[in-house]
């Protein structure tokens, strides 16, 4: 009989129980310089580069869940402590979790190129964006992007002007091994991209804070009317998706959409009955980054709930 494979969860970071700051040589039990990899997919990468390097430490944002797993695997078989994952926007992370000059090296291969023009709008790596990352590098540290599609090199240099960086361009062999690189080798692309951006000069950007998360009471709810209302102001948007409601348990569940910019994130908010009356509250179990967003969602569900009875 094959012996189970178990799969640490060391490396797996919850956003929830980080401090703030972040101690990372707390976290590391080192002070080891450290590197971010953005979408680090299946984790080959990330996983060579930790192994190569045993005196730095690594931090991995990922969105996906099946390759956050694939990860764990593969960093299970390499049994180094010097790596940790996230599952988050990185957009976010950077925001909250590094102060400035804090960070050596920031690899990201193959962002989703987004490549229709009218989808150009979620592609990563803005003028926004740029800064930040430039605010969070030491003086000298370098971000790296790789990609398979050149109209996004030509884009990231529109965007790069006042972000601080000098700038190295190169036309490179597939090298990485990732599983998107070898996807695009068996399509038949034998040439690649790759921008070296080095700081230069500092972006001041601070750390952005959490928001405080409230839950509410309400003395009546009537789930069947229940409207709410899309919410958008100064970058904070929250859209309503459905609201399922079981009648027996009294309890409704309202997924929405709460937007900070481009950093959208999924939550689900329960309206249950309770002995004080209707709770309106996050819904146990939700991943989330504790964002102006997800407060103005809590605030939304809330004036939705009381509207519900007049
Ligand atoms: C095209 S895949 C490339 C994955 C991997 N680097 C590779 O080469 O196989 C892009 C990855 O970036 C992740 N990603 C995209 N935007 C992200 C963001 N803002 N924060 C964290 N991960 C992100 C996606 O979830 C996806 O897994």
């Amino acid at each position: 009989m094959k012996s189970p494979f178990y799969v640490s969860l060391k490396p797996f970071l919850h956003h929830g129980t980080l401090s703030r700051p972040v101690k990372w040589n707390a976290i590391f039990a080192n002070d080891f310089p450290l590197e971010v990899e953005i979408g680090f997919g299946n984790g080959e990468y990330l996983e060579r580069i930790s192994r190569d390097n045993p005196r730095v430490n690594f931090i991995g944002f990922e969105q996906y869940c099946e390759r956050i797993q694939r990860t764990l695997r593969k960093l299970s078989r390499t049994g180094f402590d010097n790596v940790r994952v996230l599952r988050l926007d990185a957009r976010a992370g950077f925001e909250r979790y590094f102060p400035p000059w804090t960070i050596t090296r920031v690899h990201c291969l193959y962002p989703p190129p987004w490549p229709k023009k009218s989808d150009a709008k979620h592609r990563l790596f803005t003028t926004d964006f740029l800064k930040l990352v430039n605010s969070r590098l030491v003086d000298g540290g370098v971000l790296k992007i790789v990609t398979d599609h050149r109209p996004y090199i030509d884009w990231v240099l529109e965007n790069i002007q006042d972000a601080g960086f000098t700038v190295e361009f190169n036309n490179i062999q597939a090298n990485y091994g990732t599983k998107f690189e070898k996807k695009w080798v068996e399509g038949g692309q034998s040439e690649f991209y790759e921008l070296l951006l080095t700081k230069h000069g500092h972006i001041p950007i601070g750390l952005k804070e959490d928001s405080a998360l409230q839950s509410y009471i309400i003395d009546n709810f009537d789930p069947d009317n229940f409207s709410f209302k899309d919410y958008s102001h100064e970058g904070v948007a929250v859209s309503f998706k459905e609201i399922l409601y079981d009648a027996k348990k009294h309890i409704a569940l309202v997924h929405v959409i709460a937007c900070d910019g481009p950093v959208a994130q999924n939550i689900r908010i329960v309206v249950a009955l309770s002995p004080k009356g209707w709770r309106v509250n996050l819904a146990e179990g939700t991943m989330l980054m504790p964002t102006m967003a997800v407060s103005q969602a809590l605030e939304c569900v809330y004036q939705a709930a009381k509207m519900s009875v007049g």
